[in-house]
């Protein structure tokens, strides 16, 4: 049995491995160009022992019980000791974009559904599986169950490019050869995190074409390439199985999350642009400029020191520049005059806005501009009312002492009780004040969950999600930018259920083109905010002109953080220039396919956003930029 799945350009095809009475999985058989030879799937390139069938096959989701030598996706264990999983192939379902296959275990009590869904305008493949406890009185623990593996024929091994990086230095473009072995990146601690975001892309020395994995998850994760001596190599992603084990009871179905994988003939930028599309297509507000507004967000220029009429100040001149959303970020509420009290009150600040924020709000929306505000929904002060009110609310491994970091810990939004709180402070701000754009930050890993609770990263990130579909239900006007420490909450889910990002904390100028140059490889410029401020950067502070901080900030979703009040009036006359000119082109920006020349620390780079009527090149060449329109004869822009 073959299944194919059309993609716009690609074809992927499946197969059943195994015959009848002996072990079934699905294996690859066919990722390239439509059309292309579906012949077997490559011998291994050496004879080699030890290894079972299965083990040398490119299987596409593996148990142990079936896989002996090699990683598994997907670990078993029964209540009556026995573990690992042998699968029969019972049915199947397919359309011309989905298929589904249905396998059952060797004791009776499991079922595995895996899902292949493709759509005839992308060419990524999303994967998943469902796993089923069908007995009645068996409990089965899954000590890992991945989404996916994606398997590349990789002779003489592979090279894999992933972000790396830390806080400040998100998403650094890494390319480690691979030819036996395995390497894993994720994060266990519940956030997508700083040091990686769950994206992987595959490329074989010799050829021109590449492979790209994503997983669409927010909270702990993994993705695991494996090399095996045969030239077969396989990516997997999932939930990460270090933090989570899922107790199957009896009847109850696991849903993982989506792996995406996608197939490019042009190498790692175009698995980039297909990325991007993708992004843009599940996302149905993408391509809606009003949930990318060009915003000022007044952070970096006055941190906690916020006042009613500077704000104001800071707003009058935002708004001459032709800013269209004016945003305030951490202080604004509770007793927030530093890191150290008031995060999870969210009440207004009376010594910094006496007369509460409607006056200020009102003022920015008779600007011309729309009003947000900053929240870190999860966090919560030490020295807050709600952690007075709710010790019980936070993560906590048992009566140890907890770890705090700036002064906080995190509220548990597995608990019901924390999830309807978070979302009645939602509906109050949301009515009470005019606010159409909400930044939501997190500030710190998660690191004390109950050591009862193997399934605390699940349920966070589903709480997560929830309030972010009910943003978008109940108030679908309100813009909501992800955040966690500047880029510690990128991936493809928040890509999908949030509008913008924000990309990182670094915006020194020559640092940040290094951050969106990685960012880029994985995550689309509609979705990559960055501010205009007057800061060095961290890694390198050689200066720029005024010119390089505009374009490289205009790369992606436009906006400002400088103290605009520092700012003498040739300088508000050039931002102003660049704003018009960015609002002109903001549709090919953050829809065109990106084309990438040179590299952003070799001195000349290139980023061009190319759409059927019109190309923008931004060029930067040693402390200046330029940009280059250019219109495709007959064509109307
Ligand atoms: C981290 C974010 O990345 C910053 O932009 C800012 O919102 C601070 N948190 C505020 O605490």
């Amino acid at each position: 049995m073959h299944w194919t799945l059309r993609t716009a350009t690609s074809e992927y095809v499946v197969g059943l491995f195994g015959e009848t009475g002996s072990p079934q999985a699905l294996a690859l058989e066919y990722w390239g160009a439509a059309g292309g030879a579906t012949g077997p799937w490559p011998k291994p390139a050496i004879r080699y022992s030890y290894e079972t069938p299965a083990d040398l096959a490119p299987l596409e989701y593996a148990s142990n019980g079936t896989r002996h030598v090699h990683r598994s996706e997907l670990l078993v264990e029964h209540d009556d000791g026995l573990s690992g999983a042998v699968w029969t192939y019972v049915s199947h379902e397919q359309s011309a974009t989905e298929l589904a296959v249905l396998f059952r275990d060797d004791t009776g009590r499991l079922e595995l559904v895996q899902h292949v869904l493709v759509r005839p305008d992308s060419d990524v493949v999303e994967r998943w599986v469902d796993v089923r406890n069908v007995s009645t009185d068996h409990e089965v623990r899954l000590g890992r169950v991945l989404s996916a593996a994606w398997s590349v024929h990789a002779p003489d091994g592979a090279v894999l490019h992933y972000p790396a990086g830390s806080w400040s230095h998100e998403f650094g473009p890494e390319a480690v050869p691979l030819r036996q072995g395995v390497l894993q990146i994720g994060s266990r601690y519940g956030v997508t995190g700083h040091l990686h975001a769950p994206a992987m892309t595959v490329t074989v020395p010799g050829r021109a074409d590449a492979f790209g994995v994503q997983l669409a998850w927010s909270g702990s994760w993994t993705i695991a390439a494996e090399a095996d001596p045969g030239g077969l190599l396989r990516v997997s992603a999932g939930i990460d199985d270090e933090t989570t084990t899922v107790r199957l009871t009896p009847g109850r179905t696991f849903t993982t999350p989506r792996s995406w994988g996608v197939w490019s003939p042009d190498g790692e930028w175009g698995v980039a642009r297909a990325w991007h599309r993708h992004q843009r297509l599940v996302n149905p507000r993408a391509t809606d400029p009003y949930h990318r507004p060009i915003v000022y967000n007044s952070w970096f220029a006055t941190r906690f020191d916020l006042r009613a009429d500077h704000q104001l100040e800071l707003a009058r001149t935002a708004a001459e520049l032709g800013v269209e959303a004016f945003v305030i970020d951490d202080g604004w509420f509770g007793t927030r005059s530093s890191d150290r009290s008031g995060l999870g009150d969210w009440t207004v600040r009376r010594d910094a806005f006496p007369d509460g924020l409607l006056p200020l709000a009102t003022a920015v929306t008779e600007l011309g501009m729309r009003f947000g505000l900053w929240v870190e929904l999860e966090g919560v002060n030490l020295d807050s009312d709600l952690y007075r009110a709710h010790p019980d609310w936070v993560y906590r491994v048992g009566d140890r002492p907890l770890v705090t970091m700036r002064h906080q810990t995190v509220l548990n939004l597995g608990l019901t009780a924390v999830r309807s709180h978070l979302a009645g402070v939602l509906r109050r701000l949301l009515t009470e004040l005019p606010i159409t754009y909400l930044k939501w930050d997190l500030n710190r890993p998660i690191t004390d969950p109950g050591p009862a609770d193997s399934e605390w990263s699940v349920a966070h990130t589903e709480g997560y999600y929830g309030l972010l579909r009910l943003l978008r239900d109940e108030f679908p006007h309100v813009t909501v930018e992800a955040c966690a420490g500047g880029g510690g909450r990128v991936d493809t889910a928040v890509a999908e259920l949030a509008d913008v990002v924000w990309t990182s904390d670094e915006t020194g100028p020559r640092d940040r083109l290094v951050i969106q140059d990685g960012f880029l490889r994985a995550f689309g410029a509609h979705l990559m905010s960055g501010w205009v401020t007057d800061l060095p950067g961290s890694r390198f502070p050689e200066p720029v002109s005024d010119g390089f901080r505009l374009v490289t900030s205009m790369a992606g979703v436009l906006g400002f953080g400088a103290d605009l009040g520092t700012w003498d009036a040739a300088r508000r006359k050039a931002a102003a220039d660049a704003v018009a000119l960015y609002k002109e082109l903001r549709p090919v920006l953050l829809t065109g396919d990106v084309h990438v020349h040179g590299s952003p620390r070799s001195g000349e780079y290139a980023l061009e956003y190319v759409t059927p009527q019109r190309s923008v090149k931004l060029v930067w060449a040693a402390s200046d930029a330029d940009v280059i329109v250019t219109d495709r004869e007959g064509i109307t822009p």
